[in-house]
């Protein structure tokens, strides 16, 4: 990773900022994106005091204008785009889907499913013009399974699956790679809303008998970015002990 240049969205928090942090420990410049400014820039002085490389750029992943800035902010500042994570997310609206609100099934949608097609959108020509580069979006074990209550969530987190293996045919033997990763419940702020009698039964789905970790999650990420998984594309990873294979 020593000098690549990666971008993460959702860097202020949780997967993301564990993922921000492993770039940086390996040598990567890495652009730390959120809605959250203040978290970001702290994340940004974390990486800076440990000695790395990073930079914080304001992004609203839902408009398609602020991902193609986002993309043109890396490019300026280092030179090029090597590896693009599109991780920010929302847990969105809890409801059957009968009583789901059109505002709450489209945001979640905006924020978890169409963000990706912006990214990658912007990301792919970037590497296009550097010759190679490797993209990773974060989907869930809800895309590949339901989930009660969450319709909106688990179809974004099923459609970021189907945009990845497309735009993997798409431009794979253009040398860039495009991987999804599944997290199962991951301890984060994205859990901070439910209560510990949920969290018990949410551990109770994965035969590992916990939840995960961001760092867990992060190792998964950089694996698929580096070139140590130089055959691997169009692919879906869960990392979620165990919990699919319920
Ligand atoms: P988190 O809430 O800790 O971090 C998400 C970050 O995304 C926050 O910093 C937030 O400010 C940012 N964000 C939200 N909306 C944004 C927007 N419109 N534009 C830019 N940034 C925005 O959540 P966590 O758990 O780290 O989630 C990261 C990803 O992992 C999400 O895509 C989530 O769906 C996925 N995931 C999380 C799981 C979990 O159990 N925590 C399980 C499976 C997937």
């Amino acid at each position: 990773m020593k000098n690549k240049t990666v971008i993460v969205t959702g860097a202020a928090s949780g997967i993301g900022k564990a993922a921000a942090i492993l770039f940086a420990k390996n040598g990567a410049n890495v652009i730390v994106s959120d809605l959250q400014e203040s978290e970001g820039k702290a994340v940004v002085s974390d990486i800076i005091s440990a000695g790395g490389k990073a930079s914080f750029f304001k992004t609203d992943v839902a408009k398609s204008e602020e991902m193609e800035a986002l993309v043109d902010f890396a490019v300026k500042t280092y030179g090029k785009l090597d590896v693009a994570v599109n991780n920010a997310g929302i847990g969105g609206e809890i409801n059957p889907t009968a009583d789901m609100s059109i505002e709450g099934w489209n945001k979640v949608i905006s924020v978890n499913l169409n963000s990706l097609f912006y990214g990658m959108k912007y990301q792919i020509k970037a590497m296009l013009k550097n010759g190679s580069g490797s993209i990773v979006n974060i989907s869930s074990i809800l895309g590949s399974v339901g989930f009660a209550g969450s319709s909106g969530y688990s179809a974004a987190k099923h459609g970021v699956i189907g945009l990845t293996q497309t735009a993997a045919l798409e431009y794979s033997a253009q040398n860039i790679r495009i991987n999804a990763v599944g997290p199962g419940f991951i301890e984060t702020p994205l859990l901070s809303g439910l209560n510990a009698e949920v969290k018990q039964q949410l551990v109770a789905l994965h035969p590992i008998g916990r939840l995960g970790k961001s760092e867990e999650v992060a190792e998964l990420i950089f694996w698929l970015s580096s070139d140590k998984s130089s055959f691997v594309t169009g692919s879906y990873y869960p990392v979620d002990g165990g919990y699919l294979a319920r």
